[in-house]
């Protein structure tokens, strides 16, 4: 696919098929923030009640920096990972002291506060700013990976340059945050790592993985 072709598809496939997620209308970097910590490791279903509990006791960034850390972990309770907890407490403590309480606006200056990594940069500066800058995780590199033929280890830190670059070309300068949830959303509803739905899919046809018969093996994903 080029470019164009590869997002104009994506985004027509999501407008089809997208859930209604409630961090999906609106642009509040704190509340796309909140979401994004919250699904890191925990799956849309198990997350929502906790996103909307958070949201209506900590509505701003300063109500959470606010709050005592032994009210935020309890709020937390059943999610697991508590440092998640913690590190969400941290972080929204910096985004107060640091910048007085506005989340910095592009994808640079978001990975200056200690808790936010590449992935949640990217998922800020493009939901909430439409920076045209590409989110990178699993569902993502799932995609590129069979699409484009890459076979480099994602398990493999080094490979994650190859998908940055690849993923980087793909976002338009349009609706870079359409285009972002639109990938995401493919690779975790059409694109899954078990039976992937490819007799209905629309990138079928040019699809490397699909039209070479190694969808069962892209992504390579081999632990060191
Ligand atoms: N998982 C992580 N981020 C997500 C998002 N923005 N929408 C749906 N699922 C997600
Ligand atoms: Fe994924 Fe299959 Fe579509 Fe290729 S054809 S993008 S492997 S669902």
């Amino acid at each position: 696919e080029t470019p164009s072709s590869f997002s104009n598809i994506l985004i027509d496939w999501y407008g089809r098929h997208r859930r209604p997620l409630p961090w999906r209308d609106t642009t509040d970097p704190y509340a796309i923030w909140l979401s994004e910590i919250i699904l890191q490791q925990t799956r849309v279903r198990q997350g929502l009640p906790y996103y909307l509990r958070f949201l209506e006791q900590y509505p701003t960034v300063f109500d959470l920096a606010n709050a005592p850390e032994d009210e935020v972990l309890r709020l937390w309770q059943g999610l697991g990972y508590y440092s998640r907890a913690r590190n969400l407490h941290f972080t929204a403590k910096q985004v107060v002291e640091q910048f007085n309480g506005e989340f910095p606006s592009t994808y640079r200056e978001l990975l200056l506060l200690k808790g936010i990594g590449s992935y949640t940069a990217a998922a800020i500066a493009s939901f909430a700013y439409k920076e045209p800058v590409a989110v990178l995780d699993g569902n993502v590199y799932r995609v590129l990976a069979r699409v484009f033929g890459k076979h480099e280890n994602i398990a493999a830190p080094a490979s994650k340059k190859v998908f940055e670059e690849l993923a980087n070309t793909l976002i338009p300068a349009t609706e870079p945050d359409t285009y972002n949830q639109a990938i995401m959303e493919f690779g975790a509803i059409q694109c899954t790592p078990v039976a992937p739905d490819c007799l209905f899919c629309p990138l079928q046809r040019t699809c490397f993985a699909f039209q070479n018969g190694l969808v069962n093996v892209l992504p390579v994903k081999e632990k060191a």
